[in-house]
């Protein structure tokens, strides 16, 4: 029942999806210099191809001292890494301020009861400007999201989450749409000239589900996040005409097929493929402003049925699975595709894990190539501020230097992940000569 119902929808959303590849079908817009551009499955800078490895950093506009800031970036150069991706939203409740002040945290906007209000001061978007700016200095181009799907760990509730349960419940209301835009018009309007700048996310894994919900209008076959896509794309592309802009999404798909395992002798239905959180990676890389697809994977968190007995499953091939599925799709779509996010858990797991999924991804056979990759998150030690010891947002914290570590954190100590990256950094550097 649930299939047919899924199949009968699906069949009215796959309007744009073309049968035959289309590689090199979509011409490169005129862009100024140094802004990165698309021809066909792939980036160019300067006609050039652009190939890469980068890094996910969310915690580095949040620090306070240019050293720390410099050095990070050092390594990540040293590293090989030409992207970056951060975030261009951080957001506190009113009743935050006094502690914001006195900790010193970073935040862009503050909801002051009735109102967004700007905070574009010296413990707000200079720190986002300086984040941009110094990334020119060591050859790094920025991925700046403008919301995100989950709330942080917040003492109060995350009010980016809000956002978004406002945005999909209330797709067309005109007050929270004017503010949202106004905030993303800030923030497209400051960097719009900059070559730094790599790309304008929409969202961080935009879902109908997150920390809270995403009203009864977003459910499968509704369309809704592909027409907040649409007009958010659009909204961003008459801003600004030259940078490329994509939609941060995990890279769900919406296929009439059913795609499922088998567990336990029963076949249970894929999430990621049957259209219930949301996306539909074919219709939303047709949309025209998107200019290229992203997905993640954390297969771990999104199968508790993974490694065990009773399911003809694993963590490694499912990822291989997954990372088949988004290039075929993005070729089909004539666009490029990039592993925006993914991780294991565990230094084994990733050592396990990790060098078949990059060698996937990187390698040019049965036309799998992606354009770039970007393992869940970066790690950096020896940061000094505060001592190296510091709250930098919420839980977050560094601790004897280290940057945040959630489990995924790769620090150059950790040679032998480390390593599978820089290798994978020179592959990319190869091809885009
Ligand atoms: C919130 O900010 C707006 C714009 O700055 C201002 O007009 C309004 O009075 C403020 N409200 C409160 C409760 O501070
Ligand atoms: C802001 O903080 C106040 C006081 O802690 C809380 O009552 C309110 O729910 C918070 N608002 C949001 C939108 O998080
Ligand atoms: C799998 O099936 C067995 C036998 O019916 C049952 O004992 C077990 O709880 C099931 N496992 C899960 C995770 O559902
Ligand atoms: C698991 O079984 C299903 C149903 O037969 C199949 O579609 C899927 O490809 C299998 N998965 C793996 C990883 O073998
Ligand atoms: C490694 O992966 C397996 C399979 O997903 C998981 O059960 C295990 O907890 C992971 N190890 C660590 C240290 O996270
Ligand atoms: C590497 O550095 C991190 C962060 O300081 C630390 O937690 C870890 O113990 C170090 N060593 C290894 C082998 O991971």
């Amino acid at each position: 029942m649930r299939f047919f119902a899924v199949a009968a929808l699906s069949a009215l959303f796959h309007f744009a999806v073309v049968a035959e590849p289309v590689e090199d079908f979509i011409p490169p817009r005129s862009v100024p210099k140094g802004f990165v551009t698309t021809r066909g499955s792939n980036f160019e800078v300067n006609g050039k191809p652009f190939y890469f490895v980068g890094a996910n950093s969310y915690w580095l506009p949040l620090l306070t001292t240019q050293e720390d800031v410099e050095n990070t970036f050092e390594e990540m150069q040293g590293a090989g890494i030409k992207v970056l991706r951060t975030w261009g939203f951080n957001a506190i409740n009113g009743s935050e301020l006094a502690d914001a002040q006195k900790s010193g945290l970073t935040y862009y906007q503050i909801w002051n009861s009735t109102e967004w209000v700007l905070n574009d001061g010296p413990q707000g978007l200079h720190r986002l400007d300086n984040v941009v700016s110094t990334a020119g200095k060591y050859g790094i181009k920025v991925i700046l999201a403008f919301t995100n799907n989950w709330a942080p760990s917040s003492m109060s509730t995350g009010l980016e989450a809000l956002a978004k349960r406002m945005t999909f419940s209330i797709l067309i209301r005109e007050s929270y749409l004017h503010t949202a835009k106004r905030y993303v018009k800030t923030i497209v309007n400051r960097y719009k000239a900059s070559p730094n700048i790599f790309a304008w996310e929409l969202m961080n894994e935009a879902r109908c589900l997150g920390d809270l919900p995403g009203g009864p209008s977003c459910v499968p076959g509704s369309g809704t996040l592909h027409t907040w896509y649409k007009q958010q794309a659009d909204f961003v592309r008459s801003l600004d005409p030259h940078h490329l802009i994509t939609t941060g999404g995990e890279g769900h798909f919406f296929w009439k097929k059913p795609v499922g395992f088998w567990f336990n002798g029963t076949f249970v239905s894929d999430y990621n493929f049957n259209g219930q959180a949301g996306e539909d990676f074919d219709a939303d890389l047709s949309l025209k402003n998107i200019d290229f697809g992203t997905y993640h994977i954390y297969p771990q968190f999104w199968y508790p049925q993974l490694d065990t007995p009773g399911s003809n499953f694993t963590l490694k091939s499912w990822g291989l699975g997954w990372i088949k599925d988004h290039a075929n799709a993005a070729r089909r779509a004539g666009k490029p595709v990039i592993l925006e996010e993914f991780g294991v858990s565990g230094l084994t797991n990733k050592t396990g894990v990790y060098p078949a999924w990059v060698d996937l991804a990187l390698g040019t056979n049965h036309g799998l190539l992606h354009s770039g990759i970007m393992p869940w998150q970066f790690g950096m030690t020896g940061l000094k501020e505060s001592g190296g010891n510091r709250l930098i947002k919420y839980a977050d914290a560094l601790i004897d230097g280290a940057s945040p570590n959630d489990g995924f954190a790769i620090y150059k100590n950790q040679s032998a992940v480390w390593n599978v990256f820089t290798r994978a950094a020179q592959v990319q550097a190869a091809k885009s000569r």
